[in-house]
């Protein structure tokens, strides 16, 4: 099998969850790379539904190593929790959790500080305020960032907040009751007796998985168009989502990476502020957001939505490199008679097929649509691409050509078992492709 990354094409949310957890039942290894607690992943497995904002989303299958890397921002309550409430549903959390030493801590202060930033005049991003940019601003800083390892140098610690608390202060100055010092140090030092166990040198490790050929899938949080280098700056996230993430994020060299597996959903959606091209402010828009129960997985904001966007996408293929692509969603569009797809932007007299880099000049693009036939169908109960019906297909095949790369997995509901696979990615066989007029490289 091949090492694969399971990365966001849009504005996040597109299902990668779901499909790390149908991809791990063949993997050995699953690791986070980049972001934090503003990631959002939902499984659902018959009736239960799992949410998880840090533990990597191969949790649930036993014998799997899963790795939180050093890119990732950990607020350590937030994990403990996390670990805890998995525990208190019956799944294992042991040896197979293991936290990056070099990966930096989110400290109480860090949203406290964000919600300061926000409220202020022109900084409003629609960020989720778990203290993700404060935490990878400190961290950038160098002088400011904690590290998991320094959570085991108790002097180092004290005087690491000491310096963080004293130079915040003045942003801090009306939560003074909810950041004492000697209440955090006591904290702190639970919490870290708590993790101990596991905390490693986890580059090390995938180092030596690598050259065992174990299974790696690279779990991407957020998306291609929330990153903080090629998304729509400044209304992004702090960190890398895209692939060149995954290797500050855990230490390891590019050509590890053998598939990137780019994550569509078959409409796009977009929370808080910023850019959106083909956002639909109507009932169309709405019917969307309800039949696909668009409401964040981790503030409960309801997401924008609107038509899938080809610019988007091919831009999201090139800068990642896609390999294959999981649709998801497609039955959400079950009862749309005529569908839409964006496959350029106009602009003045021009027409754009390059995603631009000018947000001045994004918001003035008109979006230019091809219209695809519906296939008023429900097709959430579907076992094989053939059952589909043929506008399905169609609009399936019409996204993979537009993208020259091929569909590896179609999802058709929320629940594990209602995937189909096209493709064996894992094999790097590439001997089915769903129809003759489906390009693959
Ligand atoms: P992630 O952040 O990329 O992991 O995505 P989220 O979990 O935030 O959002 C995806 C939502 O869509 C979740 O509620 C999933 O349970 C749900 N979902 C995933 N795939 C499908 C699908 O194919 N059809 C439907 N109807 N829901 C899906
Ligand atoms: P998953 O992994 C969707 C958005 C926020 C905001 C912007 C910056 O579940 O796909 P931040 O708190 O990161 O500084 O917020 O990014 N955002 C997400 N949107 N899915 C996510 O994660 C997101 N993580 C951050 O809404 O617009
Ligand atoms: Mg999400």
């Amino acid at each position: 099998m091949a090492n694969t990354l399971v990365v966001g094409t849009q504005w996040g949310d597109e299902g990668k969850g779901k499909i790390v957890d149908f991809l791990s039942e063949k993997a050995d290894i699953v690791a986070r790379y980049q972001g934090g607690t503003n990631a959002g992943h939902t499984i659902v497995i018959g009736d239960e539904k799992f949410i998880m904002h840090l533990i990597p989303s191969g949790i649930l299958h036993p014998n799997i190593q899963c790795i939180i890397g050093n890119g990732v921002v950990i607020p350590l309550e937030s994990l403990i929790k996390e670990m805890d409430e998995l525990i208190e549903r019956g799944i294992h959390i042991g040896e197979n959790l293991l936290i990056s030493d070099r990966a930096h801590l989110i400290m109480p202060y860090h949203p406290l500080v964000e919600s300061g930033a926000n409220s202020r005049e022109g900084s409003k991003l629609g960020t989720t305020l778990k203290g993700i940019g404060p935490a990878y601003t400190d961290k950038m800083n160098r002088l400011a960032g904690i590290r998991i390892a320094d959570l085991f140098d108790a002097e180092l610690f004290a005087e690491k907040l000491d310096f963080n608390l004293q130079s915040k202060l003045k942003n801090l100055e009306s939560f003074r009751s909810e950041i004492d010092k000697v209440v955090i140090l006591e904290k702190y030092k639970e919490y870290a007796e708590r993790i101990k166990p596991h905390v490693a040198e986890t580059s090390l490790i995938l180092h030596h998985a690598i050259r065992a050929g174990k299974r790696i899938l690279f779990e991407g949080a957020q998306g291609t168009l929330l990153d903080i280098d090629f998304g729509t700056y400044p209304f992004v996230t702090s960190s890398n989502t895209t692939v060149g993430g995954v290797c500050t994020g855990l230490g390891i060299g590019p050509k590890a990476i053998d598939e990137v597996m780019g994550i569509v959903k078959a409409y796009t959606t977009r929370v808080g502020e910023g850019p959106f091209p083909t956002e639909l402010s109507n009932a169309l828009g709405e019917h969307l957001r309800k039949k696909g129960a668009e409401f964040g997985a981790t503030t409960g904001r309801p997401r924008r939505c609107g038509w899938l966007d080809m610019v988007v996408l091919k831009y999201a293929t090139r800068i990642n490199g896609l390999t294959s692509i999981a649709l998801t969603k497609l039955d959400v569009l079950d009862e749309i008679d005529t569908i839409k797809v964006c496959v350029a932007y106009k602009h003045k007299s021009d027409i754009i097929t390059e995603f631009p880099s000018n947000l001045k000049i994004l918001d003035e693009c008109e979006p230019i649509y091809e219209e695809l036939p519906g296939w008023m169908t429900p097709i959430s109960e579907a076992k094989s691409y053939d059952e589909l019906p043929s506008h399905a297909r169609e609009y399936v095949e019409f996204i993979s050509e537009q993208l020259e790369t091929k569909i590896a997995i179609i999802s058709v509901g929320p629940s594990r078992a209602q995937t189909l696979v096209l493709n064996e990615t894992f094999s790097r066989r590439t001997s089915f492709s769903p129809a003759k007029s489906i390009s693959t490289f």
